[in-house]
């Protein structure tokens, strides 16, 4: 998907599965550019929870109430991520930061993406500060062991890892 005349952000990662913490970040970057589309790696190495299929299924599911649904676009990609960005003709990559833990392997990745191609910079916003202690590894694991977190990530997400690991 190709978009011209429109500053365009691919909002990149595994979404596995997408949390509160993602869309919040989406909608604070939606006051900066025109479209972002949130691209799922398929990055089969990392041997995820949901399939690519499921992930896409629950970010579609989680913007079904999303006030301006026309900016936003879903997608997937295989291969390097900066080979993704230029066939979409964004300008940026976007990433969250949370903690300074987060730091080192984003530094690391932005650099190589730049390495790669001087083309999209790199953009991250900082996650808000009600949902910095949440990632979708942490998600996971809270509901394995039988937690709940409700208000965290959006109900179809809930529904899904509750039905994954309760059959
Ligand atoms: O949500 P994640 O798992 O932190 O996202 C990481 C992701 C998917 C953005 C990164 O692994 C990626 O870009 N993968 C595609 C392969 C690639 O381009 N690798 C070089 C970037 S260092």
């Amino acid at each position: 998907m190709r978009m011209q005349d429109s500053r365009v952000a691919v909002y990149a990662g595994s979404f596995d599965p997408i949390t509160n913490g993602h869309l919040d970040l989406l909608d604070r970057a939606l006051k900066i550019f025109d479209n972002i589309i949130i691209a799922v790696a398929e990055n089969p190495a990392k041997k995820p929870l949901f399939t690519l299929d499921e992930r896409l299924e629950l970010i579609r599911a989680s913007l079904l109430t999303h006030a301006e649904p026309n900016r936003i676009q879903v997608d997937s990609f295989q291969g390097l991520l900066v080979d993704y960005v230029e066939r979409t003709g964004a300008v940026a990559i976007l990433r969250g930061l949370r903690a300074v833990s987060d730091f080192e392997y984003e530094f690391q990745m932005a650099l190589m993406n730049r390495k790669l191609s001087r083309k999209p910079e790199t953009m991250y916003l900082m996650t808000g500060a009600r949902w910095i202690y949440i990632s979708s590894r942490i998600i996971k694991e809270v509901v394995q062991a039988g937690g709940c977190v409700t208000g965290l990530v959006p109900e179809a997400v809930e529904h899904k890892l509750q039905t994954k690991f309760r059959p």
